[in-house]
């Protein structure tokens, strides 16, 4: 099918929620994807920090292939030894406090469950975010998003969510209390324009938390499965080695098969009772092939080294692009801000056949390329730059 043919089918049957790239992507390997007219882009947003290992990483496809052959899908009410495996291989990458794993299937939903895990845990109600922080769509989670309008879009919003200023302490004691559940942050505030906190931060963090018994909750559905350079931003000397009770996945979880998760620690997963979350897809055998074969193959192509090493070629070949004032960010989660405007350079780059995503901060161009992207690759975006 012709491009126009295809944006026609989608303009008329499709609901119009987001501002499309004038492309269609047809077929994808590592960092690249085809169009239907056949042309190639470099792929420096991943399917918005989805596609970690790369588009259809052969050892991903292999095991998602063999899966579907046995059985697609059975419920959480029978047991199944590829969902063991999974969850063992992601609980074994975890920080060492964090024991046990419930799959759902999305980043809103993983946060949706994890504050109402900390809501079971404490009794409370009350939940506390961060400024700039996106947690999703659904009504809890968005009403933990204090960014733009987000809060507005998912009115009514559900009550007792209240707002810390990002990286600041103060901000926190000030309004927690004996009375809070949860904490939630996302630990690198990746739409709000890649905006990070110290380690000490994060620290301090935790121990207001143990201060008042609130449940602290890391978002990781960006900065987790090895994108920050680290498995986990959790338990990392980004986070000064701080864990959290809860951390939650989705995106590169499953490397493109829809699956979200939480990782939890005994104070929690002891509070927990059957019939107390439940999903049906979760846990589904087609996602759960995805998931333990997406972390092996991270593994295997040491996937995690290699983020840090690009981070750092980006850095030193950024050093000689004029009008980039800063780099912020941590290994394949990087953000790039301008003196002014970014859209007519992520339009520029379009054209050049370079994929980047913006953000809710206008002068900051996002990078979220998948985890094997290669120096010669960053070289090329570089050039175009
Ligand atoms: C940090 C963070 N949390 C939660 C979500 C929501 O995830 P999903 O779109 O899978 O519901 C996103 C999505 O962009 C995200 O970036």
């Amino acid at each position: 099918m012709q491009f126009s043919e295809i944006k026609t089918l989608e303009d008329t049957f499709q609901l119009a929620t987001y501002k499309k790239m004038d492309i269609a992507v047809e077929r994808g390997e590592g960092s690249w994807v085809w169009t239907s007219d056949g042309e190639k882009y470099l792929d420096l947003y991943g399917g918005h920090a989805v596609c970690a290992t790369g588009h259809s990483h052969p050892h991903v496809v292999k095991a998602i292939m063999e899966q579907a052959e046995k059985v697609l899908f059975y419920s959480n009410l029978v047991y199944s030894e590829i969902r063991g495996k999974a969850a063992e291989k992601m609980v074994s990458v975890a920080p060492s406090s964090l024991t046990q794993a419930f799959f759902c299937n999305s980043g809103t939903e993983a946060n949706e469950n994890a504050m109402r895990m900390a809501r079971m845990a404490t009794g409370r109600e009350k939940i506390v975010s961060f400024t700039g922080g996106f947690h999703g769509r659904t009504a809890d989670s968005i009403s933990a998003t204090f960014l733009g309008k987000y809060r507005e879009i998912g009115r009514p919003n559900v009550p007792h969510h209240v707002e810390a200023e990002f990286g600041s302490i103060e901000s926190l004691k000030a309004i927690i209390d004996d009375e809070t559940a949860g904490v939630i942050i996302e630990p690198i505030q990746s739409m709000a324009g890649v905006r990070e906190a110290k380690p000490d931060f994060f620290q301090e963090l935790r121990n207001v938390c143990d201060k008042h018994g609130a449940v602290l909750i890391f978002d990781e559905v960006q900065t987790g499965i090895g994108r920050t350079g680290n498995w986990f931003f959790a338990g990392s000397e980004l986070a000064g080695g701080t864990e959290p009770d809860i951390i939650t996945l989705a995106k590169s979880l499953g490397s493109g098969a829809p699956v979200g998760a939480c990782i939890v620690n005994e104070r929690v997963s002891s509070k927990i009772k059957l019939n107390d979350l439940g999903t049906t897809f979760g846990g589904g055998m087609l996602a759960m092939a995805a998931v333990l074969a997406t972390l092996e193959a991270i593994e295997q192509d040491g996937m995690i080294e290699n983020a840090r090493a690009v981070e750092q070629h980006l850095r030193d070949v950024l050093i000689d692009v004029d009008g980039v004032v800063s780099v912020r960010g941590k290994g394949c989660l990087l953000g790039i801000e301008f003196a002014g405007h970014c859209g007519p350079m992520h339009a520029k780059l379009l054209e050049n056949k370079i994929i980047t995503g913006t953000s809710s901060d206008a002068k900051v161009l996002r990078l979220l390329p998948p985890l094997c992207v290669a120096k010669s690759e960053i070289d090329m975006f570089a050039a175009i730059l």
